[in-house]
């Protein structure tokens, strides 16, 4: 044969495995585009290149001529997003649904321990209906691989899942292990679905109901972004490896900046109310202090009362983590808790300094919490603060009260930098509980107990409701002014970027989980 006649017949064999775009009419009937093609939309222009093109599945006799015998149904390689070499799996429903067998985790596994090997982010493009069936143990042998390699990579280097159509059973475990998950109003996710819902619950469900994008970006917290479609779905991937570093061992990129370190913010005074019974949105405070007011939020749709997500101070990348007092007064509860742990923990891993914009009346009290145990959540999120060695800085607006003053970045926890407004309170609790614990019989006692509460309450605000206690033991650094908290963060942030801290040996700590 001459040299040209090997190429031609490559070429047949390459044609083959690229075959699966006769089903580019199948997934877009469907509101979906198909793995290529959202390879296409992932990486910079012509950056892609395919490995493991020419895989077969091992059981190819199952498989009845219906499928492409090349490729096993994920594309996997790698190529460039921003700059920056980032590795891939896509899978592709058209062939078996996406359903993942032998030779199909064998090229998952492969394309993740490369990118561990390389320190490379590490993206799954999902859309699968979990074992193949007909593969049997082999399948599910297949998946524990792909559990164990997501584990090792895990705060090695980033690893974001997208679940851009059905995906069950097995589907779902490995994304549930990544660092973010992002979703599509059309897709779904659920480890089983409605029909086993059906006969062992006897309960009935939709698939959307079930698992939806929707429901897993509102109610489980599940997915921490939702997109209307595949494009922008794979557009926010791209957004949000733009705030991570490569690898636990590099820095998230910096990128000069055009805003003023030392620009004051006015506008402060008229966002956030002196009445500490007001609400407002704190994305609006976020929005002023940052680099261009560009604030990437995570968890947008999921536990309100916190708000967490990525901006730049000064061109280098922060994570703020926010109580936010426009959804139930920004008290902190379990799904907060979940909430900010989880960011906490990524921030630390990836070298990325934590903000913290305190503004909290306390955790939130009642049976609900307590049977959901919070207790447990809580302390999530203080083993998180306390373990957390990038720089803490952390700045109260308004309310700093009990249990969520300590959690939230204290100086006990060992804050960095930490600041309060000259409007702060920072108590065990607010004036008027107080009084009613610490003089219930004074005030009954009195002629006019109304006015003798008020009287106390008013003493007690005096005394103790304000930054200047916390200021003068130095368990917070300096009280500032609101139009200076840009300026004064950024010179915090400067300081401690050379921090070096470093724990106890050990195997490893027993967070509560
Ligand atoms: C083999 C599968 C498959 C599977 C789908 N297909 N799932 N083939 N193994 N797991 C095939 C179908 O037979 C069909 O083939 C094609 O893919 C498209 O499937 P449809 O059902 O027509 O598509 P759709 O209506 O979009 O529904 C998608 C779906 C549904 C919701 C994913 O197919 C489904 O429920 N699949 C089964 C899900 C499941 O129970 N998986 C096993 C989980 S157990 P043809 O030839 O007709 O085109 C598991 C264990 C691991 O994963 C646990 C580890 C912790």
């Amino acid at each position: 044969m001459s040299m040209e006649e090997y190429v031609r017949k490559l070429r047949e064999r390459k044609a083959l495995a690229a075959g699966t775009t006769q089903d580019t009419e199948m997934q877009h009937q469907k509101g979906r585009l198909t793995a290529r093609e959202r390879i296409a939309i992932l990486f910079d222009p012509h950056s892609f290149n395919e490995i493991d093109t020419l895989v077969m599945p091992r059981y190819e006799h199952y498989m009845g001529g219906k499928s492409s015998r090349y490729g096993d149904g994920v594309v996997t390689g790698f190529g460039l997003i921003n700059g920056r070499q980032v590795f891939v799996a896509a899978q592709d429903a058209s062939v078996m649904g996406g359903s993942l067998g032998e030779m199909h985790a064998n090229k998952i596994v492969k394309a993740m321990h490369m990118a561990l090997s390389y320190g490379c982010p590490f993206v799954a493009l999902n859309d699968s209906g979990g074992a193949r069936i007909q593969e049997g143990v082999d399948s599910l042998g297949g998946y524990a691989r792909i559990f164990d390699a997501n584990c090792e990579a895990s705060g090695v280097i980033p690893q974001l899942s997208a679940i851009l159509g059905p995906c069950a059973g097995g589907a779902v475990y490995s994304p549930g292990l990544t660092d973010f998950i992002f979703m599509t109003e059309q897709s779904y996710m659920f480890i089983t679905g409605p029909e086993v819902v059906r006969s062992v619950m006897q309960e009935h469900v939709s698939q959307e109901e079930l698992g939806g994008g929707r429901i897993h970006a509102t109610e489980s917290g599940v997915a921490h972004f939702l997109a209307h479609n595949d494009r922008e779905c794979l557009l926010k991937i791209r957004d949000l490896l733009g705030f991570l570093p490569s690898n636990n061992m590099s820095d998230p990129p910096y990128i000069p900046p055009r805003d003023d370190p030392a620009r004051r913010c006015p506008e402060l005074h008229a966002i956030v109310p002196i009445d500490p019974g007001k609400p407002y949105d704190v994305r609006e405070v976020i929005a002023t202090i940052v680099d261009d007011g560009r604030f990437l939020e995570i968890h947008e749709l999921w536990a309100q009362n916190m708000v967490v997500g990525f901006a730049r101070l000064d061109g280098y990348v922060v994570g703020f983590v926010a109580n936010q007092p426009m959804t139930l007064a920004g008290t902190i509860d379990i799904k907060a808790s979940v909430k900010a742990t989880h960011f906490i923990r990524v921030c630390d891993a990836y070298h990325i300094p934590i903000i913290t914009l305190q503004d909290v009346p306390g955790f939130l009290p009642g049976t609900s919490q307590e049977y959901g145990g919070i207790i447990r959540n809580g302390a999530r999120l203080i083993y998180a603060y306390a373990e957390a060695t990038v720089p803490k800085l952390m700045l109260i607006l308004r309310k700093s009260y009990g249990g969520a003053y300590c959690v939230m970045s204290s100086k006990g926890l060992r804050g960095d930098l930490l600041y309060a407004w000259p409007n702060a309170e920072l108590a065990v609790m607010g004036a008027a509980g107080a009084v009613n614990i610490l003089f219930r019989n004074e005030v009954k006692a009195a002629a006019n107990p109304h006015d003798r509460s008020q009287e106390l309450a008013d003493a007690y605000q005096e005394t103790f409701n304000n930054p200047y206690i916390a200021a003068a033991r130095g368990l917070i650094d300096d009280v500032i002014e609101p139009q200076d908290s840009r300026r004064v963060l950024i010179q915090a942030l400067r300081v401690t970027l050379s921090k070096r801290e470093r724990r106890m040996p050990r195997k490893h700590g027993l967070a509560p989980m």
